[in-house]
């Protein structure tokens, strides 16, 4: 397999009544890019992270994952392949910890059983230090050791979204779709996620993000795809994109977007 084509969707579509949600969308995504799906609401977007996850099923078309055709395969698998998703909306398991909610993310089979757990043997101990370590090096990553025991319920919002992500993260996955991670977030802490997904992209994990904070996107895109009534309306560059005419064009029908004048990923960074 070549970095050229990580994921590759080819001409993806999936109908709902008579609604086509997704009309043969295309979309290429290099192994280490971050790649933007953007567009106003009710594009298509959250849907093309569906498909790509198993969540929905495609009516047409099909995606291929490090040179091999996943189309339709179910989440579970598509999750234990490496590729993992955040949700649009919070899905924390709110009444645990911030520890307990990433540990449920890790998915690590016990291989001890009650048995062994009650009377703490060498193996259950073993496992345990295992998976602590998996967690701290989560909560590292997202910048939450201080949190570590704290009910999920009593973060402020912009720290569920960590959390959110930081859940998404646990299994190493090699693939990282966000949905709207950025979704009523302050300015500053919209910063400090911008500088947390080019952390993400450094450790090796390759991202599409869907958003509408725009100086996220500008911040951290190496591409952009603007989606716009299920199909797709421009690629480009971050420049590329904030000029296109057509691109402005939807987003002035929706009323929904503004798209910044100046914004650069050096603005961004010397924000957070
Ligand atoms: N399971 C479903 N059944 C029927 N219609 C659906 C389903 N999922 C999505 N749709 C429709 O598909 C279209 C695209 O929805 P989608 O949620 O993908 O948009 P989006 O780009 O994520 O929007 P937003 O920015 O508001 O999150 C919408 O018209 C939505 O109502
Ligand atoms: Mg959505």
């Amino acid at each position: 397999m070549s970095s050229e084509n990580y994921l590759q969707v080819t001409d993806l579509t999936v109908k709902y009544g008579g609604l086509l949600a997704v009309n043969k969308f295309c979309m290429t995504v290099k192994q280490g890019e971050i790649v933007s799906l953007i567009g106003p609401n009710g594009a298509g977007k959250t849907t093309v992270l569906n498909l790509l996850t198993g969540f929905a099923r495609p009516s047409g078309g099909r995606i291929d994952f490090r040179g091999r055709d996943v189309t339709g395969l179910p989440p579970a698998w598509i999750a234990a392949n490496g590729i993992r998703r955040t949700f649009q909306q919070n899905s924390l398991m709110f009444d645990l910890t911030v520890g307990e909610n990433i540990r449920a993310g890790l998915h690590t089979r016990v291989s001890t059983g009650l048995f062994a757990s009650l009377f703490n043997s060498a193996a259950f101990r073993e496992e345990d230090r295992t998976m602590r370590i998996a967690v701290d090096r989560v909560l590292d990553a997202v910048g939450m050791q201080a949190q570590r025991d704290v009910a999920a319920r009593n973060l402020p919002f912009g720290d569920q979204r960590k959390l959110g992500i930081g859940i998404a993260i646990a299994a190493q996955p090699s693939l990282l779709l966000l949905d709207e991670p950025a979704a009523g977030l302050n300015p500053d802490e919209s910063a400090q996620l911008t500088a947390l997904i080019c952390r993400l992209r450094q450790d090796g994990i390759t991202i599409v993000l869907v958003e509408h904070d725009m100086r996220v996107v500008m911040g951290v895109s190496d591409r952009i795809v603007v989606l716009s009534r299920g199909e797709k309306l421009a690629e480009g560059t971050g420049p590329e994109i904030s000029t296109n005419a057509e691109v402005l064009r939807a987003y002035l029908g929706d009323g929904s977007w503004a798209m910044p004048a100046t914004v650069d990923s050096e603005h961004n960074q010397q924000e957070g």
